[in-house]
């Protein structure tokens, strides 16, 4: 019988991504999904395609929405799968538990990442530990913050020998990371301060800059979402503030990199959190501590080498340019990494450059892999050890 999956937030951005996956991916036509909405029960589910159904469900209809408060709503669920948000999890995963809901809970979210109960997901690298964890009765799974994800994705070919002892950080985020508004609003923004610069043609190009800056302090800006001025600028303080001056993402680096990769090959984290103008890729320059020299042909073969997903970009201007920016990389499942030389710091010293898709590996992919393999039991390609 096919397991019955309950989907909360599959209308978001991180829910709609996944959605669009598991369509590629036929993944719908071995499981009985029901969909659960906030604000629309009883309305239509989205169109899956083909599922498996179940005894208690027609074959290829998932039903209307069920009610995503109603605890007792998920009471045939064998799996919940949620990108609601942390308001949601932080809710109703108590409750779900508390009523006897003993399944698979799989969450984008931060709120249950650093539980000792439940484990972050990134299976080309932790893939072994979640097998190990399962067996013991693991029932939490939960996405990484992306920045982290994509950052361990990014050199995982070096953590997985224990040869790093520190990673200096220092992102380039997209405005997916902060959320759909802001997304809309930056390229709104953009077309703002586009429609403020000379209509002059011949306007030089300081003439151009001063009405491009007095637009971003503009009364008719729109900041609603993202609070400052995101086109023309960047913003160095990503998420609110904790301790010690760092902001909530930078703390993430260590804490989830801790938990992702267990204490023998977790390095050091810490960097400087920015987001920039682009809109769905984050980037990452990097700074490797090793804690040994390696060879920079050995350091390339190993970052190329860790999974199916790592694209190598030779450190030349043309393949960077090309093939090392969010241009190249958005909608695509690839992590590219590249501007890979020893530094002048010393021959521990490396320079790596890394951007990936925030909603993919980012965000949904690890949960839709995660969900493949306990609905199935089998690891998909490209799993740690496989
Ligand atoms: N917190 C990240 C960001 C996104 O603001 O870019 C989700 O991990």
């Amino acid at each position: 019988m096919a397991l019955r999956v309950g989907f909360v937030g599959w209308r978001g951005m991180v829910g709609s991504v996944l959605r669009e996956r598991m369509l590629a991916e036929g993944d719908f036509a071995y499981l009985d999904p029901v969909f659960f909405s906030t604000s629309a029960v009883g309305g239509a589910p989205p169109d899956v395609g083909p599922t498996a159904g179940s005894p208690n469900s027609t074959a290829g209809s998932p039903g209307p929405l069920r009610d995503a408060h109603d605890v007792a709503a998920f009471a045939d669920c064998d799996v919940v799968v949620t990108c609601q948000g942390g308001d949601w999890t932080e809710a109703m995963w108590p409750r779900l538990r508390a009523a006897g809901f003993a399944g698979h809970f799989i969450d984008a979210a931060s709120p249950l990442r650093l539980n000792p109960e439940a484990m972050i997901v990134l299976d080309p690298v932790n893939g072994r530990a979640m097998q190990a964890a399962k067996a013991r009765g693991m029932r939490d799974w939960i996405g990484g913050n992306c920045t982290v994800s994509l950052m361990i994705l990014g050199i995982a070919g070096l953590l997985d020998a224990d040869d790093v002892e520190w990673v200096s950080s220092m992102t380039y985020q997209a405005a997916s990371g902060a959320g759909a508004a802001q997304m809309t609003e930056l390229v709104a923004q953009m077309g703002f301060v586009a429609g403020q610069r000379p209509t002059d043609p011949a306007a030089d190009a300081l003439a151009v800059e001063r009405a491009v800056t007095a637009s971003l302090s503009h009364p008719e800006l729109p900041t609603a979402a993202l609070g400052w001025p995101l086109a023309a600028n960047i913003l160095p303080y990503v998420d609110r503030a904790v301790a010690d001056g760092q902001s909530r993402e930078e703390a993430k680096g260590h804490l989830e990199a801790a938990r992702i990769l267990g204490p023998e090959r977790a390095p050091t984290v810490d960097g400087t959190c920015v987001r920039v103008g682009a809109l769905r890729c984050h980037a990452q320059g990097l700074t490797v501590k090793l804690r040994r020299p390696l060879a920079l042909a050995e350091v390339e073969a190993r970052l190329a080498g860790a999974h199916p997903w790592v694209r190598l970009v030779p450190n030349t201007r043309e393949d960077t340019l090309a093939g090392l920016t969010p241009a190249a990389v958005s909608g695509a499942l690839t992590i590219a990494v590249g501007r890979v030389r020893p530094m002048r710091m010393g021959p521990e010293f490396l320079n790596v450059f890394t951007v990936g898709d925030q909603l993919l590996w980012g965000a949904a992919e690890p949960l839709r892999r995660t969900l493949s393999w306990l609905v199935t039991g089998t690891p998909p390609l490209g799993w740690e050890g496989n």
